[in-house]
C-alpha cells in the first residue's frame, strides 16, 4: 500500500487515476506475475474509479498478465519489422520444441508463448521478450533453441544479440561512423 500511494502522489489531487497503470504492474509483480480480478476491482476502489476502466487498460498492453503464465514466458513479437526478418519461423520452432501453440503454456508450467506487438527493439528482429525483462534478439530458428535449452536448464542465457552483434551494430561491423568521421577529417577514436 505504501508502494501504491507513492505512485498515487505523483498525480495532482482529483487525478489519481493516472496511477493505474503503475498500480497494476504492482499488482502483477506482487502476485507472481499477474492480474487477478480481485485486484483490478481494488485498484478500482484506491483510485476512486470505476473497474470497467482498470480492466480496459489491463486489457489494451500486452504487459500485463491476465492469467498465471509460465516460469518463463515468452512475448514472441511478431510485427511487421519482426516479421520481414522471420519472426514466423522462430515461433514455428518455438512452438515445435515447446509443443505448445501461441497463446498456451507447457504442461510442466515451465513457459508460456504470448503474441506481442513491437518490443522496440526491431534493428535487431526477430526478437523475444523473456519474463517482460530481458530482450534475446537477432533470432533464427537455430539460436532460439538454444535460448529455449539455456532457459530450460537454468542457466539463463545471455540476452541481446544471438549473432554477436553489439547492440544494435550495423551487421557489417561499426564502419559508416568511422569512414564519415575520417572524410570529415576527425581523427579515428
Ligand atoms: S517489430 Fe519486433 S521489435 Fe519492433
Amino acid at each position: 500500500m505504501k508502494k501504491a500511494e507513492a505512485h498515487i502522489a505523483k498525480y495532482p489531487k482529483g487525478k489519481q487515476a493516472s496511477a493505474v497503470m503503475p498500480l497494476l504492474d504492482l499488482a502483477q509483480t506482487q502476485h507472481d506475475g499477474w492480474i487477478p480480478e480481485a485486484a483490478m476491482e481494488e485498484i478500482g476502489r484506491i483510485l476512486d474509479m470505476p473497474r470497467i476502466k482498470v480492466f480496459e487498460v489491463a486489457t489494451f498492453y500486452t504487459m500485463y498478465n491476465l492469467q498465471p503464465k509460465g516460469e518463463h514466458h515468452l512475448q514472441l513479437c511478431t510485427t511487421t519489422p519482426c516479421w520481414l526478418s522471420g519472426s514466423a519461423e522462430v515461433v514455428k520452432a518455438c512452438e515445435k520444441h515447446l509443443g505448445i501453440k501461441m497463446g498456451e503454456t507447457t504442461a510442466d508450467g515451465l513457459f508460456s508463448m504470448s503474441d506481442v506487438e513491437c518490443l522496440g527493439a526491431c534493428v535487431n528482429a526477430p526478437v523475444i521478450q523473456h519474463n517482460g525483462d530481458d530482450l534475446y534478439e537477432d533470432l533464427t530458428p537455430k539460436n532460439v533453441i538454444e535460448v529455449l535449452d539455456g532457459l530450460k536448464s537454468g542457466k539463463k542465457p545471455k540476452h541481446g544479440s544471438q549473432t554477436g552483434r553489439t547492440t544494435s551494430m550495423g551487421v557489417k561491423g561499426a564502419t559508416c561512423l568511422h569512414e564519415l568521421a575520417e572524410k570529415a577529417g576527425v581523427k579515428k577514436c
